[in-house]
């Protein structure tokens, strides 16, 4: 029998992704999204690569309990992978209520739905949650810090209420939480990618707009860290490398293979990459120069970080594959097919 993955978000960049991994591992998907951060090229984009017409597609808002409800009553969900939340760091510190009110109501929706009809749930935390890391590269042991934004803190806190609601179950509810890195570059069909509205705050999307003229000119921000060459350190991961930890992630809860009730997963390369490392690595695979000059530090910052992914690949068997060059590759045929070139 087929299984069933709910994606709620499952329009937006990573969510997207994520679908076609999942169909092209053979399971059914139900995209759920409300389109309040992204508009319909993810989800045809979906269809195209995946050639299947028929993707169920509810318009929805997670925050709505009825919706949450009805559409947990109209599918065999298996499990279900939360995505559906705001991402504006900068936002967040600016309307904190917008933030905790919908990235938290949503995933409350979510788990109780999630816990009545039995259906796995995985939750897509970040790398937020470890703050400034006393020591790198970082494991899931290694303590998480106070978030220094409300967007992060919802992290943290969502990371919280499922451990919390697992362990109150009594094995009835079971998660996964993986922390992202820093998810990069596009399909290489270039048919989806990211779609960032307005000024990109990211690094790659700023790069690329950088680089095809929609900006002027690439700040980067801060050369003075104590770093090799004074920029900050990242892990930049894939984005369909990114998406195929979810299809382990998924055949391990479906498939019985968890060892803990609530596990955690680091995903990323454990590559660090410089700021200015990955605008050379660009220019150079690309063939592009880029306009960039240095600017002051950006608030919130932290120095460096990057994953020890040995879990995730031991345990779940899933290990990043492309090399930098290969994502920023990715992302510039994406953008390059933004503007029709
Ligand atoms: N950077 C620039 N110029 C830019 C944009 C970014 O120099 O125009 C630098 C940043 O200073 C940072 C690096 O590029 O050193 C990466 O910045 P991103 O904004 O791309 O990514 P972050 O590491 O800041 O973001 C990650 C996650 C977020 C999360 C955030 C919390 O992608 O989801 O960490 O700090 F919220």
């Amino acid at each position: 029998m087929k299984k069933t993955v709910l994606v709620s978000g499952g329009a937006g960049f990573i969510g997207s992704h994520v679908t076609v991994e999942l169909i092209q591992a053979g399971y059914d998907v139900v995209v759920a999204d409300n389109f309040s951060n992204c508009d319909r090229t993810g989800y045809e984009g979906v269809k195209k690569i995946t050639g299947r017409e028929d993707i169920p597609l509810e318009v929805m808002d997670f925050c709505d309990m009825k919706a949450v409800e009805a559409l947990f009553g109209k599918y065999p969900i298996d499990a279900v992978i939360h995505f559906a939340a705001y991402k504006a760091v900068g936002e967040s510190v600016a309307q904190p209520l917008k933030y905790y009110k919908n990235n938290l109501s949503s995933f409350l929706n979510v788990l109780e739905a999630a816990q009545k009809k039995g259906s796995f749930v995985l939750f897509s935390s970040s790398a937020t949650v470890y703050g400034e890391p006393d020591s790198v590269p970082v494991t899931e042991a290694t303590p998480r810090k106070p978030a220094t934004s409300p967007y992060g803190n919802t992290k943290t806190i969502c990371e919280d209420i499922l451990h919390d609601t697992v362990k109150a179950s009594e094995g009835r509810l079971k998660g996964i939480l993986l922390r992202y890195f820093n998810p990069i570059g596009a399909h290489p069909s270039a048919l989806i990618g990211e779609l960032p509205r307005g000024v990109p705050n990211n690094l790659v999307p700023f790069i690329t707009q950088t680089a095809i003229g929609k900006r002027e000119c690439l700040r980067i921000f801060g050369n003075d860290y104590p770093t090799p060459d004074g920029t900050c350190l990242r892990d930049y991961i894939d984005i369909v490398d990114l998406a195929k930890a979810h299809v382990y992630a998924v055949g391990r809860m479906v498939e019985g293979r968890m060892k803990q009730d609530c596990e955690v997963f680091n995903v990323g390369t454990g590559r660090p990459v410089s700021v200015l490392e990955l605008v050379n690595a660009f220019e150079k695979v690309n063939g592009v120069k880029l306009n960039y000059k240095f600017a002051p530090r950006r608030a919130g910052d932290v120095t460096a970080i990057w994953a020890d992914p040995t879990l995730a690949n031991t345990e779940m068997g899933w290990k990043a594959t492309r090399t930098v060059e290969q994502t920023l590759k990715s992302a510039w045929e994406w953008e390059k097919h933004l503007a029709g070139k």
